[in-house]
């Protein structure tokens, strides 16, 4: 199993965005996947038209993956389940900050899941806090989306420092760009400067495209009201740059 994250410090760079149709393009790779919503505004299950998760108790590591077991909702689609966010999970920090071995409790939680589902799939809430260091240590691969933009870059640069201070594996980290807009000419300079920020940056980048917008409309991933459209091409092939080597199942 393959743990996988859409995370950034920043908000509204497209993650929620990404988790929705990489989690669809997974899948239709036949994939067993399960989205987990971490983000307590819930957008990611908004888009799947799952309900909040029942509130469940989170005094441990236990009850948590208990908690998360019971919200396994199937979605529309086969062969991708979610679950949907919770807004307990604002008390995240809190209850891990109570508990021992407190940023690898995230991991040792998503286990129980391992036989049922080839990828798990994190959409993570913006920020770098306690959940956020769970993350990194539980994923295998952190995409983080990157609009091409001066302030983008800034907080590219605060999260590879971050995980070198920490010691924590800076090769997990795998940027792309989101949002490009071609005719931009900031985008174009940025998106020559930033690889060298960082050795693992995705060569797909997303386009910007009001056709991505519209998910809140359709309440569907754009993988499955707009297949051809460019967008949701960049997607698959961004799920092809992520799968290609990766090992198999486990
Ligand atoms: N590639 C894109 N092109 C145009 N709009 C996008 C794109 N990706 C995301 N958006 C829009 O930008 C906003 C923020 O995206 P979202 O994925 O929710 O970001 P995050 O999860 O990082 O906060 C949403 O309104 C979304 O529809
Ligand atoms: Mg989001």
């Amino acid at each position: 199993m393959n743990v996988l994250s859409a995370y950034s410090i920043k908000g509204g760079v497209g993650k929620t965005a990404l988790a929705v149709n990489l989690a669809y393009a997974l899948r239709e790779r036949g994939q067993r996947t399960l989205l987990l919503d971490l983000d307590p505004q819930g957008a990611a299950s908004f888009y799947f038209r799952v309900d909040c998760a029942e509130k469940f108790r989170m005094r441990n590591a236990h009850s948590m993956a208990a908690g998360f077991r019971r919200n396994v909702r199937e979605s529309d689609f086969p062969g991708l389940d979610i679950i949907p966010s919770n807004l307990a999970y604002r008390n995240f920090d809190l209850v891990l900050e109570g508990m021992a071995k407190r940023r690898k409790q995230l991991r040792a939680m998503l286990e129980e899941f391992k036989p049922d589902y080839d990828v798990i799939l994190m959409d993570c809430p913006p920020n770098i806090t306690l959940l956020s260091e769970n993350v990194f240590r539980a994923s295998d691969i952190i995409l983080v989306p990157v609009i091409p933009t001066i302030l983008s870059q800034r907080t590219l640069a605060q999260l590879i420092d971050f995980f070198r201070d920490e010691e924590l594996p800076g090769k997990r980290l795998r940027p792309f760009f989101s949002m490009v807009q071609k005719r931009n000419k900031m985008h174009r300079e940025m998106m020559n400067a930033l690889p060298e920020l960082h050795p693992g940056f995705l060569k797909t980048a997303i386009p910007f495209s009001a056709d991505v917008e519209k998910m809140g409309l359709h309440r569907k991933p754009l993988l499955a009201y707009s297949s051809a459209c460019e967008a949701a091409r960049a997607y698959r092939a961004l799920c092809n740059e992520i799968l290609a080597p990766l090992g198999p199942r486990s």
